[in-house]
């Protein structure tokens, strides 16, 4: 295990390098393709090629790691995360994945395999920039529709734009495709949540991963002044948003395993003195039902409209993720926890609330998760961590899967 834990120390400490380049300083803040992208490109393509890999960048701007298998017919294993990140994030999320790919790559050494290995390094996961996650696993999925493509960000640029912008071409997205004969995905995560804590176990193996629907929200009023207009006279679009919101929370206390989130509000004009005209706001629902989630979404959309007469207020909403909850694939669970409890440990099986670009790599191939547990539970914050213990055991675990999915070949 020693071993391990240098190698584990090495992750954390490259995961932290990673976590310097960022779009806005004093915070770890990088979005799709964003100028800091291209930094961590740098870093991980010496970490790749250190160990023997080819790399290249594709046309959505993922970069990927090839490790020949003994044969060029060898199937490939893809194994991979995301780089973006959520704003003020922490060092782990998306990168620990990434970085744990290329440390197993080096782990191990000329040994020969029956299939290739591709790190991928995903270039979009969150959906921060255009308000739709799974930029970089839909280009590998060959998803990147003339939808997607055309949604624009915060200044008006498309995601085409940005492509081009970081000088890539949109033309060639064709080519990042990977068709369906993946001998498989294998993503190492933190959890995220407080699950593996409680329990007290370092790995926890991925059954489902939670569906996700999202949408952006308009509530349109009449913005006046703020010392003159009664209240009964007033349509105060943050009134009304506001009102919704308590709804969303109710929803969500009272369905089990229900999660409803406003995670982001833009009040128009935004002024103390002046009664707000406009709310942009953002609703993420998520449930590993789909019918549950989806009920809840419908009865969420009608609260806002029943709120939004009541108040004089106008409510639309544009639909901007759809992602049915996804189960991973039962061989390559069942060779995790084969691997797992080889190495050592309890083989621990728990869902996903978080989405991640297994989801996607799901539809062409075998698709698998293990998670890292995280101290405290936090996430999508900058106090995030990883124990070098917990990496330690993943790098094991890495390694005895590598080895189970041999015999998967076979
Ligand atoms: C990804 O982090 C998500 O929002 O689930
Ligand atoms: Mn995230
Ligand atoms: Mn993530």
């Amino acid at each position: 295990m020693n071993n391990w834990i240098d190698r584990a120390e090495k992750v954390i400490r490259r995961c932290e390098e990673v976590a310097c380049w960022t779009d806005e300083p004093g915070h770890i803040t990088r979005t799709f393709l964003s100028p800091s992208t291209r930094d961590v490109h740098a870093c991980l393509r010496q970490w790749m090629e250190d160990v023997g890999m080819a790399v290249r960048l594709d046309a959505a701007g993922n970069l990927r790691g090839v490790r020949p298998g003994s044969q060029p017919s060898d199937p490939v294993l893809y194994l991979g995360s995301h780089i973006d990140t959520v704003p003020h994030a922490g060092a782990f999320d998306g990168v620990l994945g990434v970085v744990l790919a290329i440390a197993l790559v080096e782990a191990l050494e000329n040994r020969r395999l029956p299939f290739a290995i591709e790190a991928v390094a995903f270039s979009e996961e969150e959906g921060v920039r255009f308000g739709v996650p799974f930029i970089g696993s839909r280009a590998l999925a060959g998803t990147v529709d003339a939808e997607l493509l055309a949604r624009r960000d915060a200044l008006g640029n498309t995601v085409a734009d940005a492509i081009r912008e970081f000088g890539l071409d949109p033309e060639r997205l064709p080519e990042a495709a990977v068709g369906h004969g993946g001998l498989g995905y294998l993503e190492f995560h933190i959890e995220q949540g407080p699950v593996l804590e409680s329990v007290h176990l370092p790995l926890g193996i991925v059954e489902s991963i939670a569906g996700q629907s999202r949408f952006a929200i308009v509530f349109e009023g009449r913005a006046n002044h703020a010392g003159t207009t009664p209240a009964p006279l007033r349509r105060d679009a943050l009134a009304g948003a506001a009102e919704w919101i308590g709804r969303v929370e109710r929803e969500a206390c009272m369905t089990p395993d229900l999660r409803a989130t406003v995670g982001s509000l833009e009040v128009q004009p935004g002024a103390s003195n002046v009664i707000a005209g406009k709310v942009l706001a953002t609703l993420d629902v998520r449930h590993s039902s789909d019918d549950i989630r989806l009920h809840a979404v419908a009865s969420l959309l009608d609260a806002a409209t029943q709120i939004a007469a009541r108040r004089g207020l106008a409510v639309s909403w544009e639909q901007r993720l759809d992602q049915p909850a996804t189960p991973t694939d039962p061989s390559l669970l069942a060779a995790l926890e084969r691997a797992v409890t080889r190495a050592g440990f309890p083989a621990h099986r728990l869902a996903s609330g978080a989405g991640h670009d297994a989801m996607v790599m799901a539809k062409i191939c075998p698709s698998a998760m293990l998670f890292l547990r995280s101290p405290g539970g936090i996430s999508h914050h900058p106090d995030e961590t990883v124990l070098p213990g917990d990496v330690a055991a993943a790098l094991a675990v890495g390694v005895a899967f590598l080895e189970e999915a041999e015999a998967l070949r076979a």
